[in-house]
């Protein structure tokens, strides 16, 4: 493990890591070096308190790398933020099973940063599950079984919205490898989800299902490898897309939840 360079309370012991008091504003480049490492190596980053404007949120995240865009965006909202927004008009909320942040892209996101400015009184957390551990805690029958196998990812209607496409068709699938390796830390990471994988491709529908059943229910039911993020007001959660998946849980209803998230451009997965 290097020198992440920046203080930090551990969630659990190899999961998720809090933040001693810090402005991410006033980062320097090694502070911004160190937090990617920690993203990395951690999964997940919390930092309490850091008040910010949009404008200072996309700066921010800027120095992390090239950010999706939301060309929906109403008003002023920069274009490099999406909305995330829930009250009492709302029968849904984004996130709301066990995903990566659009797997379906060809260069799908490394980090994603959220910023919430209004929580509930209860409730309103994101969960994390932790795919390196996910994958290391497999058998090394099925660990090698899946070293083999590619996925497709498929958009879904969520982010067809959000792309500013009309019809899903105009959004591609990609393919990636059900294992993937960490570019910084070297570690493998399963890299299926429940929002956005389609199908494996090596196999026939009914096995891609129930193999695809089975990782998802190791995820969803692997309690030692997952922490959850209790939100207060100006909280930042990073997390890395690689090697993180999250669920948001929406369970406050009809109360608000609102904030921004900003979502950095990774690199194509591979396994090596
Ligand atoms: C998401 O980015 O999928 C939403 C996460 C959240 O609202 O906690």
């Amino acid at each position: 493990m290097t020198d992440p360079k920046i203080e930090f309370k551990a969630i659990t012991p190899a999961f998720g890591a809090e933040l001693e008091q810090c402005e991410l504003t006033r980062f320097n480049d090694d502070e911004v070096d160190g937090l990617l490492q920690l993203a990395a190596e951690r999964g997940v980053v919390v930092a309490r308190d850091q008040v910010m404007t949009p404008e200072q949120h996309v700066s921010f995240a800027k120095r992390l790398g090239t950010l999706l865009e939301s060309p929906v965006n109403k008003g002023d909202i920069p274009k490099e933020l999406l909305v995330i927004h829930a009250d009492e008009k709302s029968r849904r909320a984004a996130g709301e099973l066990w995903h990566s942040d659009v797997s379906s892209n060809d260069i799908p996101p490394g980090l994603s940063m959220l910023r919430m400015e209004v929580v509930p009184d209860a409730g309103g957390d994101t969960l994390f599950s932790d795919m390196v551990q996910a994958f290391e805690t497999l058998s090394d029958e099925m660990q090698h079984f899946l070293m083999r196998l590619t996925a497709r990812h498929d958009p879904r209607g969520h982010y067809l919205y959000l792309s500013g496409a009309k019809k899903l068709d105009e959004l591609p699938s990609a393919t990636h490898p059900v294992i993937r390796t960490h570019p910084r830390t070297g570690r493998k990471a399963l890299y299926v989800n429940a929002g956005f994988t389609g199908k494996i491709i090596e196999l026939t529908n009914r096995e891609s299902e129930s193999l695809l059943r089975l990782l998802y229910d190791h995820i969803a039911y692997g309690v030692k490898f997952q922490c959850r993020v209790q939100w207060q007001p100006n909280t930042v959660v990073f997390w890395d897309n690689r090697v993180v998946q999250h669920h948001a849980a929406f369970d406050y209803y009809p109360a608000v939840r609102s904030g921004y998230r900003a979502t950095v451009v990774g690199e194509k997965p591979v396994l090596c």
